[in-house]
């Protein structure tokens, strides 16, 4: 029957949404077993901000992570999120770089990439698609869903097939900020399940409050696999909770087979881990309550706590709601592209310049130039040529694939470290993150060299936050 398969988001996406993407991987290691016999999907446990943030935050190595969760989940397949052509990074790298970043991923443990573009420009995937299976890997490849005058059914249905066409495995509708509504969810499966032969996947956030009812409409339109968080790491920004959706499917035609009581053991683990949070201050109550903004300004959670942040540190923190007022002129001036890393941040500071400028556009971000030239790719809806020209002025718009006007990276970047190159993938690390890279490595051959790590750490002033 249609039984529906669950996709758990603790080691990934849950922590990233609720505590700033940091658990560290000793949190995660007591419970991988148990999570690998409960019958998940697969294990979303890789990529996404994780591995900027083991690098700057927390002096791991995110290949040794991957490896150590590889080592302990020897059934349950395992899921990273990758962002086409910027991979982990926020900007666009040459193909040499990608290719070598999905062979070194699944090299060491990954199954699923689940591959996306900021713009849904496909030219962006392509070279991550190939290498994926080239490697032997399952694409799924992601549909990045917002709204505006652009995005109708067919739209996303066209995207869609085009994705299907390139290779991908299975599609996932990544809702980032919870805008999906639960009978626009069930309308946009049932098209797609219409559209494409592949297994439909559905991501989303609880943070407007309505991410169970939009599962639940998903399930009943055919979706095949959906995303959920563990309770203790669920609701607000994260997914809707693992076992409330087991129990409400049980003994249904969509029945996930999953035993309630095999999750009892996960929930109590990351009860006091939860706990930890919430004292420590990474897990902010706010965070948890629904977040009604989403909806009626259609911004992700997270885009939305950068902008707080960012306007407190201007000291202009009672100018929230005229950014946020902005925000989305701001989006319709570059063509509406959906927000999500890394076009939330550039619409987003943008838009704050825009109201602390006093003036539209007086200031102008490189990124936002970048944007509007088309350095990400192509926006969703033409940009306005007059616009265009006030932003970049004469300098000339990219209409082509973006990476085919980049170069090969790899060797020369070798060849800049080779003192710190201890592993194939270190240069991987330095590519992406260049400057946190090489404090990590510093801080790895303090460690290695007999330094205890508070010296290390005092040494190189490292925060651990
Ligand atoms: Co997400």
């Amino acid at each position: 029957m249609a039984k529906v398969k669950i996709t758990e988001t603790v080691l990934r996406d849950s922590h990233q949404s609720l505590v700033a993407t940091r658990m560290t991987t000793e949190d995660m290691l007591p419970i991988l077993s148990a999570l690998d016999k409960v019958g998940y999907h697969s294990l979303e446990a890789w990529g996404g901000a994780t591995f900027d943030s083991c690098l700057r935050f927390l002096n791991e190595d995110p290949w040794e992570r991957l490896r150590k969760i590889r080592a302990s989940v020897k059934n349950t397949k395992l899921q990273m999120l990758f962002r086409g052509q910027n991979i982990l990074g926020y900007r666009h790298y040459s193909d040499d770089v990608v290719e070598y970043f999905v062979q070194k991923s699944i090299a060491n443990g990954i199954d699923i990439l689940r591959i996306f573009d900021a713009l849904n420009d496909a030219r962006n995937l392509e070279t991550a698609i190939k290498a994926t299976k080239k490697e032997g890997g399952h694409v799924q490849a992601a549909i990045s869903y917002t709204t505006g005058p652009v995005y109708t059914t067919e739209y996303f249905t066209n995207y869609a097939k085009t994705l299907e066409n390139m290779g991908a495995d299975s599609i996932c509708i990544k809702d980032m900020a919870g805008l999906l509504k639960p009978y626009d969810a069930y309308e946009l499966v049932k098209a797609l399940k219409e559209t494409v032969s592949v297994p439909i996947q559905m991501h989303t956030h609880y943070t407007s409050g309505l991410a169970s009812m939009t599962l639940i409409k998903a399930i009943e339109a055919g979706v095949d696999i959906v995303d959920t968080a563990i309770s203790p790491m669920a609701l607000g920004t994260s997914q809707p909770p693992t076992e409330s959706l087991v129990a409400t499917l049980a003994g249904t035609e969509y029945d996930t087979g999953i035993d309630l009581s095999a999750l009892d053991e996960i929930t109590k683990y990351f009860d006091p881990i939860r706990a930890k949070y919430l004292e420590s201050g990474l897990l902010d109550p706010k965070m948890l309550k629904v977040d009604v903004n989403a909806l009626i300004y259609q911004v992700p959670g997270g885009m939305l706590s950068n902008l707080v942040s960012q306007l407190k540190q201007a000291g202009k923190s009672d100018k929230l709601t005229e950014v946020l007022e902005e925000v989305p002129r701001v989006r319709a001036d570059a063509g509406y592209p959906p927000l999500v890393t890394p076009s939330s941040q550039i619409v987003g500071t943008q838009a704050v310049f825009n109201v602390i400028g006093g003036e539209r556009y007086k200031m102008v971000t490189k990124e936002f130039k970048g944007l509007v030239q088309g350095q990400y790719g192509k926006s969703p809806m033409d940009i306005d040529p007059e616009f265009a020209k006030k932003i970049i002025g004469d300098a000339e718009r990219i209409t082509c694939r973006p990476a085919d006007k980049l170069a090969p990276e790899l060797d020369e970047l070798r060849a800049k470290i080779p003192q710190y190159l201890e592993q194939d993938e270190d240069v991987l690390s330095y590519a992406l993150f260049e400057q946190v890279a090489l404090k990590f490595f510093e801080y790895r051959k303090a460690k290695k060299y007999g330094l205890d790590a508070g010296i290390a750490d005092a040494a190189l002033g490292v925060h651990n936050a």
